[in-house]
């Protein structure tokens, strides 16, 4: 969209949003807070029709459920029109179609365009043809701003319940933190917070890229040698999912000797109870993969379900943002779905699962 790499560029109405280094701590709590306005809407309670006429492409070259998804049922839910396209098969790419070429032909047919595709930068190559804003919906092992975002919403709101704040507070992230995309741009949005501090747990060859320790405030970035020293004094733990499409060389994958990374006995013995506990998801949930546990799923500080469905008010908020739409505007445009008259379509648990802290 512009002549200067669109990563620069501060995110706001009518930007890019390619990385978490885009933003400032006042630029994210509007954003949060805007988020929280439109939850009526994430909930059916009111529907809404402020995008009428507008369109969303959707590309997503890599396998995607809940970003995809909640991507498209956030622009539905604001009025808008969604035009969708999954995996290389069934696009042009597959006849040898250069990004420069998709992009300049999709900003065509569309007012915003989400993009999520295996190459690290592919995503700034399509902002740069776009005639259109471009959302990264992750790109390859580079970064998920989106993600990074509705993780620290739910962090905020989490520790919020609780009588604490991210200023200040301790987050272990443990997996696979070398290709994780989701802790890159959660490490970059995090250290907007003063005083957070980072205790890191990965395989010997899934560690977290030698760039972020080069940076004046790596003293916050602390490597431990165990899941256990990650989780001393830990407020949230982060787990991620070893990224196992992206490992190319058997041999680190067959370094990763462990089956379990996280369980609910080892939140129980090394850390709080009321440990918050994350996860981006899909979590691989096949015998011996390395990930996070079922049986974590009834702890007091299980969190990943909030993180899904904030998903959507985060992505609702980042669009309106984009689109130089504030809150008054959407509610001015906002009514009570005539197809939900005050009896809840959504079962208790999903949209409140767990304590109160789903009811800001
Ligand atoms: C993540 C991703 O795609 O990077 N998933 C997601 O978008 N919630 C994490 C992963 O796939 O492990």
């Amino acid at each position: 969209m512009t002549s200067q790499p669109s990563a620069v560029r501060p995110f706001g109405p009518q930007a890019d949003l390619l990385s978490t280094t885009q933003f400032d701590l006042p630029t994210v709590l509007a954003l949060f807070d805007l988020a929280d306005g439109l939850r009526p809407l994430g909930r059916a309670e009111l529907t809404c029709d402020v995008l009428q006429g507008a369109v969303l492409s959707s590309l997503f070259f890599e396998p995607s459920t809940r970003t995809r998804l909640s991507f498209e049922s956030a622009w539905a839910r604001l009025g808008g029109t969604v035009l969708t396209t999954t995996g290389f098969t069934f696009s042009s790419m597959a006849k040898g179609e250069s990004i420069h070429d998709t992009a300049r032909v999709i900003s065509g047919y569309s007012d915003v365009i989400v993009m999520r595709h295996p190459d690290k930068g592919s995503v700034a190559e399509l902002a740069d043809a776009s005639l259109v804003p471009v959302v990264n919906g992750g790109d390859g092992a580079g970064e998920h701003p989106t993600q990074a975002l509705l993780d620290v919403y739910t962090l905020t709101r989490e520790l919020g319940a609780r009588g604490r704040a991210v200023e200040g507070a301790t987050v272990a992230i443990i997996g696979d933190l070398r290709y994780g995309r989701t802790v890159h741009s959660l490490i970059d949005l995090l250290r907007l917070w003063k005083g957070i501090r980072f205790r890191l747990y990965s395989p010997s060859s899934l560690e977290l890229p030698r760039e972020f320790f080069d940076r004046d405030d790596a003293h916050r970035l602390l490597v431990c040698d165990s899941v256990q020293d990650a989780l001393k004094g830990a407020d949230a733990v982060y787990a991620t999912r070893v990224q196992r499409e992206r490992i190319t060389d058997e041999k680190v994958a067959q370094a990763i000797e462990a089956s379990v990374l996280l369980d609910k006995r080892m939140v129980q013995e090394w850390a709080s109870d009321d440990l918050i506990v994350m996860h981006p998801l899909p979590r691989d949930s096949r015998p011996g993969s390395f990930d996070l546990m079922p049986d974590v799923d009834d702890l007091p500080g299980l969190a990943i379900f909030h993180q899904t469905d904030n998903g959507l008010m985060v992505r609702m908020a980042i669009f309106c943002t984009i689109l130089g739409l504030d809150l008054a505007t959407v509610l001015a445009h906002a009514r009570r779905p005539v197809w939900n008259s005050g009896k809840p379509l959504v079962r208790p648990g999903l949209h409140s699962a767990g304590r109160q802290a789903q009811d800001w």
